[in-house]
């Protein structure tokens, strides 16, 4: 059997190890294959068969994280499983440590510095000690603020400098964007951190590797590019689209620093006015972290969406929405997606930035031009490329 390695920064957090004890649960049997698009039954085959993407079954989890805790220990932390799915979880997944954060090492000279030379050594021996065939990162790290421009960011001979002196330019969730070029692994941003900069698109473009990002669509921009479109089929003109956050996770904790919460907010605001053709929209998004009472909530994010049109004869109406998500769920189903597929892609020889996985992301990133949000577009054009060497 072939194997993919989806390796995850911020393997101890909410998503992460949801990911893990879903595929743990899938592998045993114990739970549906829902919530994945690689999942969705064309005649009698999946769309991530028709793609030749991998198996659930062929996946091979690991990752890295800031806090030194078991996965097991973590994912009760977040209590995203439910207390039955938690007790089916393998022991040995529970028992698994994610690799440490690594820091720089004057001791360890390496061309592109001690920090990343650490995290490649990490991708190899994984690759090695499990066997896998292919390897995918999907960074799922913390918020963090947006960085300033710098030099680095324009030519890969600056990136390279920097990256010699691990310059703090270089963000965490950069370096294992390098990481993954150099070692000719696939790299998901699945964070709302900035990480797509020319110079590091460049480099994965030299390593023959693929790209894609950032924010993952999960919940209220679900919505929202599903919704959107239908006001511009019928022509009802949206006058005012407020949107409301309020999430009590690690995530919500995170997001509470005003620059990172400035950072998810630019990430959740891009979609409307390209999706609806015109910019007279007062569009408003915030997100606050509240801390629940006994932690009642978990990890479900309430997403409160109020909508003010106009219709025929210019006759004034609202529409309401209350999405309450379950965040990681619904995050979890994509990376196992980027995962498999983006797999079909380090296999199709597809470098730097792919515009296909656009449908997964709050801010797709393409290599040219306006991204398009309007989630059907978005997934005729992926469903399109997922059949591209199927219909030849
Ligand atoms: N949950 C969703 O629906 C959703 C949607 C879109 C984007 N995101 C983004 O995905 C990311 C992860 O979300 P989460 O809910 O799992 O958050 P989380 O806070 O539970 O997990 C993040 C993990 O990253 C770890 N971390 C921090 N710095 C690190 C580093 N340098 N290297 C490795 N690990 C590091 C933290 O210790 C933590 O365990 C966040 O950036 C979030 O904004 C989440």
């Amino acid at each position: 059997m072939t194997k993919t390695g989806l390796l995850m920064p911020g393997f101890g957090g909410a998503i992460a190890t949801t990911v893990s004890g879903v595929i743990d649960l899938i592998k045993q049997g114990h739970v549906k294959k829902y919530g994945m698009i690689s999942e969705k039954q064309i005649d009698d085959r999946t769309l991530g068969q028709i793609a030749g993407a991998p198996e659930i079954e062929e996946l091979e989890v690991g990752g890295w994280d800031a806090v030194d805790a078991t996965i097991g220990d973590a994912m009760k932390l977040h209590g995203v499983l439910e207390e039955w799915q938690y007790n089916l979880v393998s022991p040995n997944l529970k028992r698994l440590r994610p690799w440490p954060v690594r820091c720089p090492d004057l001791e360890k000279k390496s061309p592109w510095g001690s920090c990343i030379a650490q995290i490649c050594n990490d991708i190899e021996t994984f690759r090695k000690e499990r066997g896998v065939d292919s390897i995918v990162l999907v960074n799922c790290i913390s918020t963090m603020p947006k960085p300033t421009p710098n030099p680095a960011y324009e030519s890969i001979s600056s990136l390279q400098v920097a990256c010699q002196q691990d310059d703090p330019c270089i963000t965490p969730s950069m370096q294992y964007a390098i990481a993954a070029a150099l070692t000719g692994s696939a790299y998901a941003n699945f964070t709302p951190n900035p990480v797509e900069v020319p110079s590091i698109v460049k480099l994965a473009q030299q390593h023959n590797t693929p790209f894609a990002g950032h924010d993952g669509k999960t919940g209220q921009t679900l919505l929202k590019t599903g919704i959107a479109p239908m006001f511009n089929i019928r022509n009802l003109r949206v006058r005012q689209w407020i949107s409301y956050n309020h999430l009590g996770n690690r995530d919500g904790a995170a997001l509470a620093e005003p620059n990172a919460n400035q950072t998810k907010i630019t990430s959740k605001a891009n979609c409307l006015t390209q999706i609806l053709g015109y910019e007279d929209v007062g569009h408003k998004v915030t997100i606050d972290y509240v801390p629940h009472p006994d932690g009642e909530l978990g990890d479900r994010k309430q997403a409160i969406d109020h909508i003010r049109f106009k219709g025929f004869g210019d006759t004034p109406m609202s529409l309401l929405l209350h999405f309450d998500c379950q965040d990681s769920s619904l995050a979890g189903g994509i990376v196992v997606d980027l995962a498999r597929f983006m797999t079909v892609s380090l296999a199709r020889k597809e470098s730097g930035l792919q515009p296909q996985y656009g449908l997964f992301f709050k801010s797709p990133q393409v290599p040219n031009g306006e991204p398009d949000h309007d989630l059907f577009n978005q997934a005729a054009y992926f469903e399109a490329w997922v059949c591209q060497d199927a219909n030849q």
